[in-house]
């Protein structure tokens, strides 16, 4: 029986909340498929920040780097800043591992009402793939006259040739193997950002031209955001930078039905480190702690997670699951509607699976 390793980092509020209902399903796909899970659980996070002044102790990246795949619930305490928070745990690992491929699925399940009228079930289909380790959170820069009247900051942008090209290229790939609308839409600012936007430009045309049977797009950030709510339907792959596919991707997320729907994958494409699966929604300090939260989009990250580990078959089973219990509609949190706790939506999708 094969096992995989998977280095569980709950972190805080909802992902201390989402992460048991993700296990449970995992390990009933596990045992239906023969193979085995073993959990590992780092107890990271804003917990570990009060005790020991840093979000994961010194040596964590070497401790994760053995694992086959990480899963991540949300990193967040109202009462540390969010750019500790960030930089202290996520961050260093999507960088350390080069997960440089961060993919948010958005896709509109039956049974779910999107904000945006007049959306029916599968009418929203797409995927943002985002630059996950430069970019503009390189986190290149510092202060001059640090805490002084006349401060300055400098955070500077990094973008390379062969970061902008990889990304691009895991998105073409993708827009192949997804074979659906067969379109790839590129995000920049090139208007205003006059070189790392035209460099991606230029990157993007050339390789766009390696896949003369998928269609392109270029459109300006602004002009994607109107465009997420006005023609979600048109984009198949989307792919940006990492702050502005990180903005888009909250769209994304929201016109699915809820935050607590998005499921997300930082992915090292060539394997040579663990790939991460997390939510796309963060510690959600309002409502944690009340049983409420929506363990979905953690489950279909753990649904991403099999694909990954080359299991396919379980993941779409998760995936029927989830979408099953949506079109029932009887059970479901309170962001989507229902007022049903996160234990009984988790109860309702092992149903399922069963
Ligand atoms: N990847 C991460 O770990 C990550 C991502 C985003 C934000 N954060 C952190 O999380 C904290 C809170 O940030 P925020 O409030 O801007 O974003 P958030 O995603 O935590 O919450 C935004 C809104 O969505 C709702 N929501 C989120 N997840 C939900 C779920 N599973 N079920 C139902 N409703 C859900 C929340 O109640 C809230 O109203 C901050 O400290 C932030 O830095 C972490």
């Amino acid at each position: 029986m094969k096992t995989f390793t998977i280095a569980v980092i709950a972190g805080d509020g909802a992902g201390k909340e989402v992460l048991p209902p993700a296990k449970a399903v995992l390990e009933r796909v596990a045992k239906k498929h023969d193979v085995t899970f073993a959990f590992q659980d780092f107890e990271w996070g804003a917990d570990h920040f009060f005790r020991w002044g840093r979000m994961m102790p010194a040596g964590a990246i070497d401790l994760l780097q053995p694992c086959d795949a990480i899963l991540l619930g949300a990193v967040g305490h109202p009462d540390i800043p969010d750019h500790t928070t960030l930089n202290g745990l996520l961050l260093p690992i999507r960088r350390a591992f080069d997960q440089y491929a961060n993919v948010r699925p958005a896709y509109l399940y039956p049974g779910v009402r999107s904000p945006l009228a007049g959306k029916q079930g599968g009418d929203i289909n797409f995927v943002v793939v985002r630059e996950n380790t430069e970019g503009e959170y390189a986190q290149v820069g510092g202060f001059v006259y640090h805490e002084q009247p006349e401060e300055v900051a400098i955070q500077t942008s990094v973008f390379t040739r062969r970061g902008i090209e990889r990304i691009v290229r895991f998105a073409f790939e993708l827009a192949v193997k997804r074979d659906q609308k067969r379109r790839v839409t590129s995000i920049t600012k090139s208007n205003a950002q006059g070189y790392s936007m035209v460099l991606w430009d230029r990157v993007f045309r050339d390789v766009a031209s390696e896949f003369p049977q998928i269609e392109t797009e270029s459109l300006l950030v602004d002009a994607a955001a109107m465009n997420f709510i006005r023609r979600p339907e048109s984009f198949d792959v989307v792919v940006g930078s990492n702050l502005f596919a990180d903005i888009l991707s909250d769209i994304s997320a929201i016109i699915i039905g809820s935050m607590g729907l998005a499921a997300s994958a930082n992915l090292d494409p060539l394997r040579r480190f663990p790939s991460m699966f997390e939510p796309v929604h963060g510690s959600a300090p309002d409502i944690a702690g009340k049983g409420i939260v929506n363990p979905l989009a953690m489950i279909l990250s753990g649904a991403m997670m099999l694909e990954h580990l080359e299991m396919t078959q379980g993941a779409r089973e998760i995936e029927a699951a989830v979408a099953a219990v949506l079109a029932e509609g009887k059970i479901r949190t309170r962001d989507l509607g229902g007022s049903s706790s996160t234990d009984e939506v988790t109860a309702a999708v092992l149903e399922k699976l069963s």
